[in-house]
């Protein structure tokens, strides 16, 4: 009997044709999101009365929303936080939650580097400049000889570790659960939070948003990083509190920052951030590229199947 599997990741389509045809040619039908944006709770409702599966972006999966899927047996989520689903309520519904851990660090390890460059050589604003015709060369600052603080350890922060071996810098990193077999082989030493936030040249937040993770990085933690400083957050938005960051900015203690998550998001163009000089910004889009679309699309389809077939998925959360 065909299985009906919503995607509510955007263009599923266009950049996961291979996927697609993997779970068509295993009986499936797709039915995709064609807003091109997070599904809200209407029209979540007006499809997943009789769905077996979902392959989620970052709408909200909650209790709510399993009372009215009675036939949902797997959350696939394409991607690694899962901030956004209620996996405990899932678990009590029997419903299985996966997600695509690591398969999308590599794109996330890259753009973090990139905004660390761009950050401190205000490559957004030279381009601004030089495209008006305005010759302003200003001047920056280079990494080399830094210390790069990173606030969590797991897979895109031992890559960016990794990348960062090139550049001739100190990386020091935080973890409640720390991998010490990686951080030896990769040349970090695993120090405390408070540590890390008071040592860093450059600082970036790759923890998970979790409640007791909930705005790390307050008025306070700002406070007592080095003068002159950099901040780069490629996680989650609710890790930090935006307004204490744009304080810190405003106020010169940070020289600048790169963000790519938001509190809110999308966010209004009246984000304080947003008319910060020292602030490179993207809208999430640090795991956005081809590569990692092919990668988990197959590891978000594959899990589907596994668990309409009775098998247990990797990534089983
Ligand atoms: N910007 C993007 O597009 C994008 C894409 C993918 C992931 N992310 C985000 O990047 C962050 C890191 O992702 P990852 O794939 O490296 O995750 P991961 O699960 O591999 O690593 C997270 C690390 O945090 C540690 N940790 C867990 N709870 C902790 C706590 N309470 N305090 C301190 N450390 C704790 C874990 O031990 C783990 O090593 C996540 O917030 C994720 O949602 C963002």
């Amino acid at each position: 009997m065909t299985k009906k599997i919503l995607v509510t990741a955007t263009n599923y389509s266009q950049l996961c044709a291979e996927a697609k045809k993997l779970l068509e040619e295993n009986g499936c039908e797709i039915i995709e999101n064609t807003f091109g944006r997070p599904m809200t709770f209407d029209e979540l409702k007006a499809r997943i009365g009789d769905i077996d599966g979902v392959i989620a972006g970052v709408d909200a999966w909650n209790d709510e929303v399993f009372a009215i899927a009675p036939q949902l047996k797997v959350i696939s989520r394409f991607g690694v936080g899962v901030d956004n689903i209620d996996v405990e309520a899932a678990r009590r519904r029997g419903i299985k939650v996966t997600n695509a851990a690591g398969g999308n660090a590599n794109a996330v390890a890259e753009l973090t580097i990139g905004l660390i460059v761009g950050a401190m050589r205000a490559v957004p604003q030279l381009h601004a400049t030089t495209r008006q015709g305005a010759w302003d060369r200003f001047v920056g600052r280079e990494v080399v000889g830094r210390t790069v603080g990173l606030l969590g350890f797991g897979n895109i922060a031992q890559k960016v570790a990794r990348k960062l071996s090139g550049f001739d810098v100190t990386v020091i990193a935080y973890d409640k659960y720390p991998n010490l077999e990686a951080a030896a082989k990769l040349g970090v030493a695993m120090v405390g939070a408070d540590e890390v936030i008071a040592r860093s040249d450059i600082l970036c937040m790759l923890l998970p948003s979790l409640p007791e993770t909930r705005r790390f990085m307050n008025a306070d933690a700002f406070g007592r990083m080095k003068d002159g400083a950099y901040f780069v957050n490629t996680a989650r938005g609710a890790l930090v509190d935006e307004d204490a960051l744009a304080g810190a900015l405003t106020s010169g203690k940070l020289a600048g920052a790169a963000i790519d998550v938001y509190e809110r998001e999308p966010s209004s163009v009246d984000n304080p951030l947003f008319r910060l000089d020292r602030v490179v910004t993207t809208p999430h889009t640090a795991a956005e590229t081809f590569e990692t679309y092919t990668g988990i699309g197959a590891i978000t389809a594959t899990a589907v199947l596994d668990v309409l077939a009775g098998r247990t998925p990797k990534n089983l959360l």
